[in-house]
């Protein structure tokens, strides 16, 4: 408790200077709560206004998938790179260290596998991300498919109510299916769906042609899943063009992970998130970097 005896009265009121009222950085997103902005400029860096997300929950649909078989050897050196983490609960408690300063995007949502019907998913519960430190909970909506497309956007809502409670925002994530093709038409109506049920930010794929139409459909920032292993070079070039249509950066796995030189490609796919680096710069310090020893 202060000295009673030593308060001295206030007299630097900065008068004539009128306070900051700052905006904020992310689109759509200034009406938010501030707990829910402090958790979002954890994940997206002010400055550039973009992330490098780390993906690696495959494994829970996927089992142990190629460069995830030991995530203890391939996935923590590269944590280091990442402006957030992106994994399952399972992988969190197991080799992610407690003592990493990074952003967790948690898979919230799962429920079964490549072996059977994709997209029948639940919701975990609120409590365990709250124990996990969970700075944005990722869930799986299947816009489109006919058997889980209600159930997956009622997993987004409850997601958004719970995660608000606690100012945990949600990703929405759009979902590809056998049936689902993956063009702009598409991608905007799922990514829509997203946003207009409640989530802040939406993690979808890139499409060659108007991507900046699935951008500009959503009134949230959107991130781009990496997709199936490229050629290094093709990868750096689609980040590339996604940021150049007006994405927020990119949510990416395999192309990452099951690259020659993980650490090597990670730092060259920051480059185009964060400095605009064109492709062919990318890629000759991915080249560098991967010969260095
Ligand atoms: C997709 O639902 C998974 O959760 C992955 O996080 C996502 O596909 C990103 O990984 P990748 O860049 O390998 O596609």
């Amino acid at each position: 408790m202060p000295d009673n005896d030593s308060i001295q009265a206030g007299k630097n009121y900065g008068i004539g200077i009128p306070q900051k009222s700052d905006g904020f950085f992310l689109k759509g997103s200034a009406s938010l709560d501030w707990g829910v902005k402090n958790r979002l400029a954890q994940i997206f860096c002010p400055k550039s206004g973009n992330s490098v997300m780390l993906a690696f929950d495959h494994g829970y649909i996927m089992g142990p998938t190629s460069g995830l078989e030991r995530m203890d050897l391939t996935i923590v050196p590269l944590i280091d790179y990442a402006d957030c983490i992106m994994c399952t609960r399972g992988a969190l408690r197991s080799i992610v260290p407690p003592t990493v300063r990074k952003p967790l995007s948690l898979r919230f949502s799962a429920g079964s596998t490549i072996l059977t019907d994709l997209n029948d998913e639940c919701v975990m519960d609120i409590d365990e991300a709250l124990r996990v430190n969970a700075t944005i909970l990722a869930v799986m909506v299947a816009v489109g498919d006919p058997k889980h497309e209600a159930l997956t956007i009622r997993n987004l809502t409850k997601t958004v109510d719970l995660g608000m409670k606690y100012s945990i925002p949600a990703m929405g994530v759009t979902a590809v299916g056998k049936e689902l093709v993956r063009d702009a038409r598409y991608l905007s109506m799922a990514s829509r769906v997203c946003a207009e049920n409640g989530a802040h930010v939406i993690k979808t794929y890139y499409c060659e042609k108007d991507f900046a139409q699935v951008v500009n459909s959503v009134p949230v920032p959107i991130v781009i899943a990496g997709g199936k292993k490229l050629p290094e070079k093709e990868a750096l070039d689609m980040a590339y063009r996604a940021i150049s249509d007006g994405a927020s950066g990119v949510d990416m796995g395999r192309n990452i992970f099951q690259s020659d030189s993980p650490a090597a490609m990670i730092q060259a796919v920051r480059e185009v998130v964060h400095k605009g680096a064109k492709p062919e710069q990318a890629y000759k310090l991915y080249e560098e970097l991967k010969n260095k020893k």
